[in-house]
Parts: structure tokens; C-alpha cells; sequence
């Protein structure tokens, strides 16, 4: 049947996007189903009511491709989509909402507080300083309430280093998350529902060179190490794994996700926060855990497009 791939998109993630569309129709291709690649504009509505595709793999991340909208937009069409309804992306995009969700379901989150920018506008940098202070110990992590790829988060030390993260926080999303930053191994687990439940693929341990794995870092090639499978106990990586999958049923999602956690020393996995759009480039974390599981990407992706057309 015929596909259609949605990239692009007005968020800051949208060159990150583009490459994750070229790589999932690449894919697709390979695997035999016709795809065609589009942005998102206002001639969007039109032209898939014009097309009419058997089913639309949106691989758009960030505002309007994770938060929602264009999944309001593909439901209200009635065409068939790879990912999760417009409610359940809206939570899961929204860190403060989905970490309570979590919490909720008796699930570890770090520790955190959500600041509005007015707030911080309005109570001054002293006030806010010591409501953190008094709520979360050092060190912290501070990013956008909703965004991705780590575009405008960043690790606080120190009491005086909080505001100019909160203020770089803020030009990506009006609220910050200030999170406590537990120490331990980064690990990503995705998992794919292709018509037969959640899945699980194998988690992936991201090692990255500079310690941090920033934007740099995940999307050029050689400088952050990653094990696909992660180096865990069978133990830890039941666990993770079972961490992904409560949090891909908790907040109600469909098809694809990946969640991002913290292994501590003690074995507890910290749930960070759930893509329900994850990266698909090159250098992406669920093409490295499909690889683990010997599935060819196009054979994956097909099968995940067939299943919301079996709906
Ligand atoms: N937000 C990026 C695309 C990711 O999570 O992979
Ligand atoms: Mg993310």
C-alpha cells in the first residue's frame, strides 16, 4: 500500500526529523511499500484528503509532531497513523505530566519541580533559587518541559549556576524542569508494538565521549559510544526493560516509544522521560536496538505501518 512519511515539522528538532523521514521511507522502500515523504504545512489536510494514503508514519519530533496535533489532525482525517493518540502524546510529551503519571503507577522519577517562566519572572531569581533549594538537593538537571534531543537542558552544580540554565531552558518551552540528577548508567529502552503487544527490543547504554550526551552528541557520527545490547545482568535487564513497557501501557501509548532512564548502583531504574516520537537517524538509539535483535528496520517499520491499517 501507500505510505506517507511526515518530516520537517516548525519544531527546534525539525533537521533531526528530516533525517529520521528520509531514513524510515529508506526503510520502508526496502522492505517494498511505496512512500512518499512530506512536510507539514497548511496544504497538508488537503492533500491527504486528496491522496487518501493507506497510512501515514508521522516521524515528526518535538512541538506539533510529539505533542499531539498532527495526531489530532490524522484521527480526525480517519487515516491510519504509526504512533499514539493526540491525548496520550500531549501527557507523554509533557515530562512534569508523564513523571506524575509515572509516579502514580508507583514507578521511580526523580525528584522534581516544574517552574513556569512567569513564576520566575514574577518571584525573582532569589525566591525561585531558594524554593529549589529547599525541594531538590544538588545536582540538578534543568530542561524544557516539553522539548527533545537536549536542546536547552544542562547540568547545575551549584546553587549559581540554576538561573542561567532556567533561562536557557526557557527559550526552547515556558516552563522548566528541574529535575534531580541521579548518578548511574544511561539507558534507553524502546519498545514496538506491532499488533501483538508491547515488546521490548534491547536496552542500549549510551557512553557519551564528553560525558554528556547533548545534541552534538547524538547526531554525529563516532563520538558517543553505545552497547547495543546494554551491558546488564539479566536481572537489570528485565527491569529496564519492564520499566519501558509500564511506561509505554501507563501513559497509554501505541506502536513506538522509547524511554530514557537512569540505571542507579543499587539496580533501581530511574524513569527520565518517554518519546513517543523517537529519533530514527542514523545515530539513533531504536535502529541500534533493533540491530541487537537482528530485525531488519524496513521488515519493523512495514509491520508497524500494517498493523494500524489492520485496525
Ligand atoms: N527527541 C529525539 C528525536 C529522540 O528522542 O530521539
Ligand atoms: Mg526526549
Amino acid at each position: 500500500g501507500r505510505v506517507v512519511v511526515l518530516a520537517g515539522g516548525l519544531s527546534h528538532e525539525r533537521d533531526v526529523s528530516i533525517r529520521s523521514g528520509r531514513r524510515v521511507a529508506d526503510a520502508l522502500r526496502s522492505a517494498g511499500v511505496e512512500v512518499q515523504v512530506r512536510d507539514i504545512d497548511a496544504a497538508l489536510l488537503p492533500s491527504l484528503l486528496a491522496d487518501r494514503p493507506d497510512a501515514v508514519f508521522p516521524t515528526l519530533h518535538g512541538a506539533t509532531g510529539e505533542d499531539g496535533a498532527v495526531q489530532g489532525i490524522l484521527a480526525l482525517l480517519g487515516v491510519p497513523y504509526v504512533g499514539s493518540s493526540a491525548a496520550a502524546c500531549r501527557r507523554a510529551f509533557d515530562k512534569p505530566s508523564a513523571k506524575d503519571a509515572i509516579r502514580t503507577a508507583g514507578l521511580a522519577t526523580p525528584d522534581w519541580v516544574a517552574i513556569p517562566k512567569t513564576t520566575f519572572r514574577d518571584l525573582g531569581t532569589h525566591a525561585v533559587l531558594d524554593a529549589v533549594s529547599a525541594a531538590l538537593p544538588m545536582p540538578l538537571f534543568v530542561k524544557p518541559a516539553r522539548g527533545g534531543s537536549s536542546l536547552g537542558a544542562a547540568a547545575v552544580h551549584t546553587r549559581e549556576d540554576l538561573p542561567s540554565a532556567m533561562v536557557a531552558c526557557f527559550a526552547y518551552d515556558e516552563t522548566a524542569l528541574i529535575e534531580r540528577h541521579i548518578t548511574g548508567r544511561e539507558i534507553a529502552v524502546s519498545v514496538v508494538d506491532t499488533g501483538t503487544g508491547p515488546q521490548a527490543l534491547p536496552a542500549v547504554e549510551i557512553v557519551a565521549d564528553s560525558g554528556v550526551y547533548d545534541y552534538a552528541a547524538r547526531y554525529t557520527a563516532g563520538i558517543t559510544e553505545f552497547f547495543a545490547p546494554a551491558r546488564l545482568t539479566a536481572e537489570e535487564a528485565k527491569s529496564v526493560e519492564q520499566l519501558a513497557v509500564r511506561a509505554h501501557t501507563t501513559l497509554d501509548l501505541s506502536c513506538v516509544s522509547r524511554t530514557d532512564l537512569i540505571l542507579d548502583a543499587d539496580g533501581i531504574p530511574w524513569f527520565l522521560e518517554v518519546n513517543v516520537a523517537p529519533g530514527l537517524t542514523e545515530t539513533s538509539l531504536l535502529p541500534l536496538a533493533a540491530g541487537a535483535a537482528d530485525l531488519d528496520l524496513g521488515v519493523l517499520y512495514r509491520d508497524l505501518v500494517q498493523a494500524v491499517i489492520a485496525e
